[in-house]
């Protein structure tokens, strides 16, 4: 682990094996019977093969070239509470990169992002999008992208919907340290910040996950989940929530409305952008890759860098 990270969660090898036997179970589960899973079921496979088909097609090519055209977004959040050994401490937040379903997406990441550089790294899930995809492929594709990373204290990650048990270990080995509903802390001098990282919690909700976020120490806190869908459980220890899953919408009406985020009714305000819930203050990205469909309309893709502040108010700029 890379020297600027300390383990907080204890026991971590009986943990995984406890986490990885419930993974695999609900990996494998059978698909409900709910009408609403099985329309959502339909749709997505309808989307996929309309992707297969067009494809290929000029027009679909050059869409697919201007969603790789990646927005920087520049966040500056304040907070009363940071310890002030982290006044302007910098993350750089990768989220959504469905590396398997754009040809070219982890090498045109690695050039946007190689002049922005940051202190810590962290990626919310999502690393392919095909989720037949071997771990293996996954992991070649995020190396690539890894070399257009620039920070000094190392990369953190989680695992999205789209993202498998199996995918740990080989991205493990590329240096990454996956947070499987663990905390680390980061320390500087007598200061120090935990990061409470989940599993899914879209798909794939285990109560370890909101254990996790139960027990993480007190003290600045930051939680790194790859959707917006348990804002009300983190915010009772944590300062900052960052996120992604919703893609923006990914295909949106003019003036950026999205025609679907794939969020229930209570959870919609946290579907992009900032926002506040209590004392915690979130990012919901809108990501780097695509869902299923190989473009974007009127929503940008996006990697945010954040410079985390001390100010007697929490403020988002
Ligand atoms: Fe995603």
């Amino acid at each position: 682990m890379n020297e600027a990270l300390h383990d907080i969660t204890e026991d971590i090898p009986s943990r995984r094996e406890t986490w990885r036997a419930n993974r695999q179970v609900m990996e494998h589960a059978p698909k409900g019977r709910r009408w609403r899973g099985r329309v959502r079921r339909g749709l997505y496979g309808m989307a996929a093969r309309a992707a297969r088909v067009l494809g290929p097609t000029r027009i679909v090519r050059r869409a697919s070239a201007r969603a790789l055209d990646l927005d920087i977004t520049e966040l500056r959040l304040s907070f009363p509470d940071l310890p002030l050994a982290f006044d302007g401490y910098t993350i750089l937040h990768l989220t959504d990169l469905h590396l398997d379903n754009i040809d070219g997406t982890a090498a045109a990441t690695a050039r946007r992002i190689a002049h922005v550089g940051a202190d810590l790294c962290v990626v919310t899930g999502d690393f392919r999008d095909n989720i037949h995809t071997p771990a293996a492929t996954v992991a070649a594709h995020f190396e690539e992208l890894l070399q257009g990373v620039r920070v000094k204290e190392g990369v953190l990650g989680i695992l999205g919907n789209h993202d498998s048990e199996s995918m740990v270990e080989p991205l493990e080995s590329l240096g990454v340290r996956m947070l499987l509903n663990e905390t680390v802390s980061l320390r500087r001098g007598d200061d120090r910040i935990h990061i409470t990282g989940l599993d899914d919690v879209h798909r794939f909700h285990h109560h370890q996950a909101t254990h996790a976020l139960r027990d993480a120490p007190d003290g600045f806190g930051i939680a790194l989940v790859h959707s917006p869908e348990i804002v009300e459980h983190a915010a009772a220890k944590h300062r900052l929530y960052l996120c992604g899953h919703t893609h923006g919408g990914q295909i949106c009406l003019p003036g950026g409305r999205p025609v679907a985020v794939g969020l229930k009714r209570r959870h919609r305000r946290f579907s992009q952008g900032l926002w506040q819930h209590g004392e915690m203050l979130g990012y919901t990205s809108r990501g780097i890759g695509t869902c299923v469909l190989p473009f974007r309309v009127n929503s940008r893709s996006e990697v945010v860098r954040i410079t985390l502040c001390r100010s007697p108010h929490a403020v988002m700029d």
